[in-house]
């Protein structure tokens, strides 16, 4: 494989995977489609060295300018996707387009140049988990989203399969859980906790924040894509995980003490409506198979490394933050 392309590359974890591919395979030449939207910056990749990176700004629904890129591709990795369950709930319409039209070229410019394909998808397909249920998600679990935004994923893995089953485009799906780390959109519950209290405003918990997520470090989930990619079975589904389930409400006073405030310093606010209550993954498959293993399994010193992130990088968050909150304030959140 000489060159890899990534849609959506510009994004939280598209952009962390670019890195992490210069970091670990040097040779391999990237060109990124992001159509930079709200959460796509092309800063995000400032830091890949010359010669690795092609950007070009486009749409995944643009079939005739993914051909054109698809065809000098030996292989693709589909990042690209609009991806905040509290938008999807605003506005469905992008996520319906982006998500499931979008994927939908891209299978197509997969199919028509035979390239490798592997879909970037969410344990969120699954719906959830009861609190006290002794399994998680596991691969062969039934497809129960809740949200626009994972109703839309679910539609774009399913078309995955059809078109493996149907034309048999080698590609491969992932399901992973709720990522944090560096250059995460500030809507997410990590970045936007960790800039309300860096602006000395109290963060908000939905409900009563019970709520559970299953957490993986951003460079966990690139070094998983990777083992897929390049030795995963083709038409096979893994569920990328690292075993580390908290509350939301773990999480708030987490990063509340890491930041030196009181415990009781976030505000209750209304529930998220179809709320997921628990997510949590089983990814015995891509560790018995594929031999991968999480890094990052300390999820405190993860959370500390993100929030001096944030702290360091504060010109790259403040402009989406207040555009971000004007937009949770018009949706009453
Ligand atoms: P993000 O919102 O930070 O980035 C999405 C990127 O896609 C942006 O750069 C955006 O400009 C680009 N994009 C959106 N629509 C596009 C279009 N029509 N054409 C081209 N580019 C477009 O998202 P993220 O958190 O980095 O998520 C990336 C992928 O990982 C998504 O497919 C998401 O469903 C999946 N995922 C995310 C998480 C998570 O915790 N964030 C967990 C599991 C899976
Ligand atoms: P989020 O980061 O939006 O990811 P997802 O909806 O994909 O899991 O939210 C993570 C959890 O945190 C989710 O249960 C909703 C909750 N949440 C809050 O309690 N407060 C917030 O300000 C946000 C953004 C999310």
């Amino acid at each position: 494989m000489r060159n890899l392309l990534v849609t959506g590359g510009a994004g939280f974890i598209g952009s962390n995977f670019v890195q992490w591919v210069a970091e670990h395979e040097p040779g391999l030449h990237v060109t990124v489609l992001d159509k930079l939207t709200y959460a796509g910056r092309r800063e995000n990749l400032a830091g890949a060295p010359d010669g690795l990176l092609t950007f070009v700004e486009g749409d995944i629904c643009d079939g005739v300018l993914l051909d054109e890129l698809v065809a000098r591709a030996d292989a693709i990795v589909h990042f690209a996707a609009e991806t905040h369950n509290d938008n999807s709930i605003s506005d469905p319409a992008p996520f319906v387009r982006a998500n499931v039209e979008g994927t939908f070229h891209v299978l197509e410019a997969a199919r028509a140049h035979d390239v490798r394909l592997h879909h970037i998808s969410t344990d969120e397909v699954f719906g959830d988990l009861a609190l006290d249920d002794p399994v998680r998600f596991t691969e062969e679990s039934p497809y129960r989203p809740s949200s626009p935004y994972s109703s839309t994923k679910a539609a774009s893995d399913l078309l995955v399969r059809a078109w493996v089953r149907t034309y048999g485009v080698r590609a491969t799906i992932s399901n992973c859980t709720n990522n944090y780390g560096p250059r995460q959109h500030v809507e997410k519950l990590i970045p936007r906790t960790i800039t309300a209290l860096l602006c000395n405003e109290r963060p908000k918990l939905y409900g009563d924040g019970r709520n559970v997520r299953d957490w993986i470090h951003v460079d966990d989930h690139s070094s998983a894509v990777w083992e897929i990619l390049t030795r995963g079975r083709i038409g096979e589904t893994y569920l990328i995980g690292a075993g580390c389930e908290k509350s939301n409400r773990e999480v708030m006073q987490a990063i509340l003490s890491a930041m030196g405030c009181p415990g009781d310093g976030f505000d209750r606010v209304s529930d998220r409506p179809g709320h997921d209550l628990r997510s949590a993954v089983d990814a015995s498959k891509l560790r018995c198979e594929l031999g991968w293993e999480p890094m990052h399994t300390d999820f405190s010193a993860g959370l500390a490394e993100t929030i001096a992130w944030y702290r360091d990088h504060e010109s790259w968050w403040r402009p989406d933050r207040e555009a971000a909150e004007r937009r949770y304030a018009a949706q009453g959140s």
